[in-house]
């Protein structure tokens, strides 16, 4: 079998890199559900969220950004595969691995995020990975929560 297939992995966002976080984009049709991968950065300057960056092999093909809330849980959010890059189970290794890499670093073990509603493809994707709906929204935003053993 061959290994020679691209990883995904998480890397920090940094002086070198950021330029190719700053060019992932998403659909027309998906600019309803997130914003642009300069406003998270920007955000990411101006409060607590901290941005990382999603590469297949050496090549950036997105972003997320997490932070710990007062609930303490970990928030992702941001959370962009290039459009180019989409559907190919790049979202779902990415979204495992940064859960991976914060349980590590941070120990955390309660995950968040949120979705709008009509998001069928983000509201698939977590539920598959094992987040929970709760009930609770953020603005218009379903919120969806993995407490890990
Ligand atoms: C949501 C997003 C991050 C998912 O990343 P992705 O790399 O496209 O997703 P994956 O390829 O890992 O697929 C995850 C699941 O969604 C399904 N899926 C992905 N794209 C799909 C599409 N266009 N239509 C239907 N299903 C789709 C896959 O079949 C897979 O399901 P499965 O594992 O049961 O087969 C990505 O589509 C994206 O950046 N969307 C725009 C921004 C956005 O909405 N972000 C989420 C905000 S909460």
């Amino acid at each position: 079998m061959s290994n020679s297939e691209p990883k995904i992995s998480i890397q920090a966002v940094n002086a070198d890199n950021w330029r190719e976080v700053a060019k992932v984009s998403v659909s027309d049709a998906q600019t309803e559900f997130v914003a642009t991968s300069t406003y998270y950065l920007a955000l990411c300057c101006y409060s607590d969220w901290k941005p990382l960056a999603i590469y297949l092999g050496n090549k950036v093909i997105g972003f997320l950004m997490w932070g710990i809330d007062d609930d303490k849980s970990c928030w992702l959010g941001g959370i962009l595969i290039d459009q180019k890059q989409q559907n190919k189970g790049y979202g779902r290794k990415a979204v495992e691995a940064a859960i991976e890499l914060l349980q590590t670093q941070n120990g955390s073990k309660e995950f968040s995020l949120s979705y709008q509603p009509e998001n069928i493809v983000a509201r698939h994707l977590y539920q598959s990975i094992g987040f929970v709906e709760t009930g609770e929204m953020e603005d218009d935003e379903i919120v969806a929560r993995l407490e890990l053993d």
